[in-house]
């Protein structure tokens, strides 16, 4: 499978939608000109592999609402992957590498309130919440990187 293929499954993942603030299903058009603009504007994503085999993903993406140089973040584990400390191995990872080699100098993550999976790892990797805000209508929480990340 490709990787972009391989996205396309795990964003369309039920688990996935459900934690995402526009949880409609994707088309495979959405997906591939989405797919090239975040090759365009060389946005920092990272495909996460174990045994050689992708298992998730890392990406960040520019806010027009955010200063020039801060990101938001979104990660997702594949289900048959998760609770192994994958997420939280990757994050940390991706996190440093997009600081010292990219444009990136503040990334942000948005948790929806009831996605207790992901307020665990941000508390976890990012330490402490930066705030809350109401994205899409849904009630979020904050983290924010590289203010806390152990
Ligand atoms: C959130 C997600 C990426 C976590 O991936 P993972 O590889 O399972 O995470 P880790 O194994 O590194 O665990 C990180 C922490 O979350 C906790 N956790 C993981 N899954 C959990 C669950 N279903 N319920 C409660 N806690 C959970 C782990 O116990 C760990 O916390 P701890 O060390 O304090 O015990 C994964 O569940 C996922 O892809 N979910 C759907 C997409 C999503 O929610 N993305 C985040 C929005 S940006």
């Amino acid at each position: 499978m490709t990787h972009i293929a391989f996205i396309f499954a795990l964003v369309n993942d039920p688990g996935v939608r459900s934690i995402s603030f526009h949880s409609e299903k994707i088309s495979w058009k959405t997906h591939l000109a989405w797919f090239d603009r975040q090759i365009h504007e060389n946005n920092p994503f990272y495909i996460v592999s174990f045994d050689d085999k992708p298992c998730g993903y890392v990406r960040m993406q520019r806010d027009p609402q955010l200063p020039k140089y801060e990101y938001i973040l979104t990660i997702a584990v594949t289900a048959g992957h998760r609770k192994k400390g994958i997420a939280t191995a990757a994050l940390r990872a991706a996190c440093k590498q997009a600081l010292a080699e990219q444009s990136v100098r503040k990334i942000w993550a948005m948790v929806k309130k009831d996605n207790i999976a992901s307020h665990r790892l941000f508390i976890k990797t990012f330490r402490k919440e930066a705030g809350t805000q109401i994205v899409n209508g849904h009630a979020a929480t904050c983290f924010v990187y590289p203010d806390y990340l152990e």
